[in-house]
């Protein structure tokens, strides 16, 4: 049976001021009425045969999870609250632990919480061939077409076909250098890594016992030593922070051999960040989004949310991003976002 995992634990830092730790971005209605997390639930929920969604996030959004949950009326399939951040080898390794305790057989599709679908169709259509792949023992991926060489993705080299729909990985490469992503772009054949996955249970759990056994191992522990409390399942701390903290991509796709690909054209975005956000966002036909109170003069290809408190006005500007809240408001050339982490890293270390 398949299985959905939600990934909730990241929190968001390149959408400051908007997305704080207490409210990171996938918790935001950021486009349209639902969370990103809610949508994701929604889009899992959806698909055939799909049980009951798992969310594996932080101890401290657990009620925010359950409330936003409650909000769309769709049952949960367990919500592991990790007691400290270990990034998503671990995470998922929970997740497998927790599904193939109630089946033994049991598939998962990995969704994190933060990406956008616009073409739930084409989703559907690639999982399926993605399930097809996973039962026959494959970790699948989905490649998403690149058009430009993003720093922030991993990238995938397809190799030999595997029946109609899907490839082998010849070979996965999490964030290259700008100059590798380029010399990618040229030389054709690499797709994306969307961060979603599809592949058993007990699949990735061989592949991670191979390839980075301390994590494997820890995540048992840490599941072993697992508490129920209302409807959360409580990792355990000690096991768990003893855990090596690294991603799925870099501790298991790069290395096995069992990685396939299904390419998938279904209007994927990832929202890391202000110019993403604009860029998936309807605008006006100046090129600009504007959210609240705005008053807008002469503005071109500019992102301008006011918050409640007051409104913005800009004339003759281009290419900006103003976002305003209650306690900070963050205005940045729509080309310099990425640094947003900076300010974040700043105010961390000012406490
Ligand atoms: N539960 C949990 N615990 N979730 C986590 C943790 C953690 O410690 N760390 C990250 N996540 C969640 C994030 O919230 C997000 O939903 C997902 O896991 C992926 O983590 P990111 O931190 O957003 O990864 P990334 O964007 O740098 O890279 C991944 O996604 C790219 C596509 O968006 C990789 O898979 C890349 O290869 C891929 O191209
Ligand atoms: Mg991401």
């Amino acid at each position: 049976m398949l299985h959905p995992v939600i990934l909730s634990g990241g929190s968001g830092t390149r959408l400051w001021p908007l997305s704080r730790q207490n409210q990171p971005k996938q918790f935001l209605a950021l486009v349209g009425d639902h969370s990103l997390y809610q949508e994701t639930v929604l889009r899992a929920s959806r698909l055939p045969d799909a049980q009951a969604p798992v969310t594996v996030c932080a101890d401290e959004h657990r009620f925010m999870v359950g409330e936003q949950l409650q909000g769309i009326g769709v049952p949960s399939g367990g919500i592991l609250l990790e007691p400290l951040a270990r990034s998503t080898a671990p995470a998922i390794a929970l997740a497998a632990l927790h599904v193939l305790a109630k089946d033994a057989d049991a598939t998962m599709l990995v969704m994190p919480a933060d990406h956008l679908i616009d073409d739930a169709d084409a989703f559907g259509a690639a999982v399926e061939a993605a399930a097809a792949l996973a039962r026959e023992g494959w970790l699948v991926t989905f490649g998403i077409t690149p058009d430009y060489p993003e720093t922030g993705y991993g990238y995938i080299l397809r190799g030999a076909a595997l029946g109609e729909a899907g490839y082998r990985v010849a070979r996965f490469v999490e964030k290259p250098d700008l100059a590798t992503a380029e010399r990618y772009l040229a030389e054709g054949g690499y797709a994306w890594n969307s961060g979603m996955f599809l592949f058993r249970a007990q699949a990735y759990l061989d592949e991670l016992g191979r390839h980075a056994p301390a994590i494997l191992g820890a995540a048992r522990a840490a599941y072993a030593a697992a508490e129920a409390d209302l409807d959360f399942t409580r990792i355990g701390r000690e096991a768990f922070a003893a855990s090596p903290s690294d991603s799925i991509d870099y501790a298991v796709m790069e290395k096995t051999d069992r990685a396939a690909v299904v390419p998938v054209s279904c209007g994927w975005s990832d929202i890391g960040s202000w110019s993403s956000l604009w860029s998936v966002a309807e605008r006006d036909d100046g090129g600009n989004r504007y959210e609240g109170d705005v008053i807008a003069v002469d503005t071109r290809d500019s992102l301008v949310r006011a918050s409640e408190r007051r409104m913005i006005a800009t004339i003759g500007v281009e290419d900006l991003v103003i976002v305003d809240t209650a306690d900070a408001t963050l205005v940045a050339r729509k080309d310099r976002v990425q640094d947003v982490k900076a300010v974040v890293d700043r105010l961390k270390a000012a406490g």
